[in-house]
């Protein structure tokens, strides 16, 4: 299994789910920051997990340009997944929460920019807790995000 973990990351929740999922993938990994990340890398990659911090409902800006540019021809034959960082709904006030299900997460918009391309996600995008804008990560959440990575590899 060769995979690769490419994630954004403002204040490192992301960078730590990220490295989470790596050690969790038996075979050969690479966990790159996005922007370490060469097109060529693409190729000869049997898994692609992305992930990104939600920002204002959306992936970052380069996660979205990496998305935009990958070629569909590219990840013909790979699996990939999708993951975010994100506020727990329980964590806002009414308000907020509102806004949040109306504009959703980073994750689902990077699977349903990847399905555009032809892509078929492998599990359903996944969201992992942060309990402020600037972390930490609940707890648990790097032992869930371990355990999610393991399911992807057994389905
Ligand atoms: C500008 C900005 C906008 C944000 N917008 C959202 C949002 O729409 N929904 C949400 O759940 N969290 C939002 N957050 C919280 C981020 O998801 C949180 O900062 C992120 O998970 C931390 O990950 P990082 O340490 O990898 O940057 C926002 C944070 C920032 C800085």
């Amino acid at each position: 299994m060769k995979a690769l973990v490419v994630y954004d990351s403002m204040y490192g929740n992301t960078e730590k789910i990220a490295r989470s999922i790596g050690s969790a993938i038996t075979g050969d990994v690479k966990v790159l920051r996005i922007s370490e990340v060469n097109p060529s890398e693409l190729e000869s990659i049997d898994l692609l997990i992305v992930g990104s911090p939600t920002q204002g409902f959306r992936p970052t800006k380069p996660v979205q340009t990496l998305i935009k540019n990958m070629a569909g021809e590219t990840l013909k034959g790979i699996t990939v997944v999708a993951f975010d960082t994100r506020f727990a709904e329980s964590d806002v006030g009414t308000g907020l929460r509102l806004l949040i299900n109306m504009g959703g997460y980073a994750a689902p918009y990077i699977a349903k920019e990847l399905k555009k391309k032809g892509v078929n996600l492998a599990v359903p995008p996944e969201g992992f807790f942060v309990k402020g804008k600037e972390g930490p990560l609940k707890e648990g959440e790097l032992e869930r995000a371990a355990a999610w990575a393991k399911g992807i590899i057994e389905n």
